[in-house]
């Protein structure tokens, strides 16, 4: 009996490793596979196509005696699985990740093939065709990027990519370069050969130890597949904020990790001060199959808007279906949490969903109809990001993540800037007097009399509710980068959608 058990870490986690040998310990040739994506099934074992999960080492003689009740049927009929529009993740669940047959068996290095007969004019040509925008969260068109980095002057160029995951709730990236790393390693070779660039940077962040273990390896296998393009992993140490590209290409050279004011672009002026691509792994691993025949005009053809392509939405949280479901732009956060992910894991109601990472406005489910698209959701205030979708249940305490953005600024800021390094602190402390119904407080007053004298004021929750608003109107304008300017959102949404949690009667002032 062939048994196909993921190695994907979070199946892993989950007792895959010891399954698999206690398959193997009954004579089954076992097979270690990418993971399906559904992460309430892990470890989710296959036999014929059927699945069973989630397994334990005390189910292993049902499923093999064919009356297990963890038994789901056919995986690919699963409504999680048939729903979805795989491209990117087309190969999850059905190849060995390190496997170089299975790779080129299902359509491996025809995008690179075909990329090298058509040339970079083309190529570039074609990404731009495909409508694909940055998946890190930008949403930048992609094929822009590429071509502004292969008009740039300069006789050495380079492709980054951006694989320092750190949205809360995210994990498209981990699952891609454990479970099909050569199509990442693929994509990057064809935007070496779109820009002009002969060297490539995977940076990686120090907690993805299996994503780390299998681009090595995977490098070691295809490093003369993508000859001349050559790639290295590089590994972070562990700041959120080396997520932004300019504080990214200070680590990868071996400074400290700061973002760099913008301009200069790294498309002009990125790793050493050469043109550099930063792209996210998704935006990466999406380049084989847009390169593809007819690959472009496919992928331009599902979205929604200027939304174009698929987008590997992540659900997590207090969810009871949680996985990676890809599906083009459009879809709606009530189909997703409510239809897909089938409500909160709980089973008590919804109460708000952060789409988009730490950063990300809290979505409150009355506004669950907005189409996941990236304009959509800037103009109601929010940000897709990564598409990290993390659901709360009705006991969350919005006050109290609210108070949590600004902390994790305050903790993750890389010190540059003033609105974030301080206002994230200040953040806190407002918060916290909010909650505490307003404080009566010291302060020195300075005039008129020009001496300094303590006097005793006290402020009203509305007063200070006015000085958090005005602090994060300051924060989303004047920080360098992301993290102190979108700190705010969370923060601002969980005001508007639910200020008795932060002081009972806040409502009615508002
Ligand atoms: P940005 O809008 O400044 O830039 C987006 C990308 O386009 C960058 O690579 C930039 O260099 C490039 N670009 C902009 N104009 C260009 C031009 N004229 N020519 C060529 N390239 C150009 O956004 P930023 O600060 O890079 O990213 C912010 C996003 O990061 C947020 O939307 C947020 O969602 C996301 N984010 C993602 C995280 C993750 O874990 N994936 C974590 C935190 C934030
Ligand atoms: Fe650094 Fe924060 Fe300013 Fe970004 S916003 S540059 S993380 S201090």
């Amino acid at each position: 009996t062939i048994v196909r058990i993921s190695d994907d870490a979070l199946a892993r986690a989950g007792g895959a490793d010891k399954l698999a040998a206690a398959f193997a310990a009954k004579g089954c040739e076992v097979q270690r596979t990418s993971s399906w994506g559904m992460h309430w099934l892990e470890p989710l074992v296959e036999i014929d196509g059927k699945g069973f999960g989630p397994a334990t080492l005390a189910d292993v003689d049902a499923i093999l005696a064919g009356t297990s009740d963890k038994a789901i049927g056919v995986i690919e009929q699963h409504p999680f699985i048939a729903a979805q529009t795989r491209l990117t993740f087309a190969r999850a669940g059905k190849t060995r990740p390190l496997s170089l047959e299975d790779y080129a068996a299902s359509g491996g290095w025809s995008g690179l093939a075909r990329a090298r007969q058509i040339g970079s004019e083309q190529i570039l040509a074609e990404v731009l065709e495909s409508g694909l925008r940055g998946r890190g969260g930008a949403g930048f068109p992609t094929g822009i990027k590429w071509k502004t980095v292969a008009a740039a002057p300069g006789p050495q160029k380079y492709i980054v990519c951006n694989a320092d995951e750190g949205d809360s709730g995210t994990f498209a990236d981990r699952m891609a370069m454990e479970g099909d790393p050569f199509a990442l390693i693929e994509g990057m070779a064809i935007a070496g050969d779109a820009v002009g660039a002969r060297q490539g940077y995977i940076y990686v962040r120090s907690e993805y130890p299996d994503a780390i273990r299998k681009l090595n390896a995977a490098l070691a296998l295809c490093k003369d597949i993508i000859a001349p393009f050559q790639c290295e992993v590089r590994v972070g140490a562990g700041a959120y904020v080396c997520g932004e590209e300019t504080s990214l290409l200070n680590s990868l050279e071996g400074k400290r990790g700061e973002v760099r004011a913008k301009p200069p672009l790294p498309a002009l002026e990125g790793f050493m001060g050469r043109p550099t691509v930063v792209n996210n792994v998704l935006s990466l691993a999406a380049v084989p199959h847009i390169l593809m025949e007819g690959g472009a005009a496919e992928y331009a053809a599902r979205g929604h808007g200027r939304s174009k392509g698929t987008m590997p939405v992540q659900l997590a949280g207090n969810i009871k279906h949680g996985g990676l479901f890809e599906v083009p732009f459009g879809v709606t956060l009530d189909y997703l949490v409510n239809e897909i992910g089938g409500g909160t894991a709980s089973g008590r109601p919804v109460k708000a969903v952060q789409v988009g990472g730490p950063l990300g406005a809290y979505i409150h489910p009355d506004q669950f109809d907005i189409p996941f698209d990236y304009e959509a959701y800037t103009a109601a205030d929010a940000l897709i990001g990564h598409a990290g979708v993390t659901v709360f249940d009705d006991t969350a305490d919005m006050g109290a993540m609210a108070r949590f953005a600004m902390e994790f600024c305050a903790a993750e800021s890389c010190g540059k800037c003033t609105p974030c390094r301080i206002g994230s602190t200040r953040g806190v402390e407002l918060i916290d007097r909010i909650r505490d119904g307003g404080r009566q407080r010291d302060v020195l007053e300075l005039a008129p009399q020009m001496h300094n004298a303590k006097k005793t004021v006290g402020r009203s929750v509305a007063d200070e509710v006015e000085l958090l608003t005005d602090l994060c109107e300051t924060m989303k304008f004047g920080s360098l980068c992301a993290l102190g300017g979108f700190t705010p959102y969370p923060v601002m949404s969980a005001l508007k959608h639910w200020p008795a949690d932060f002081a009972p009667d806040l409502a009615d002032s508002l």
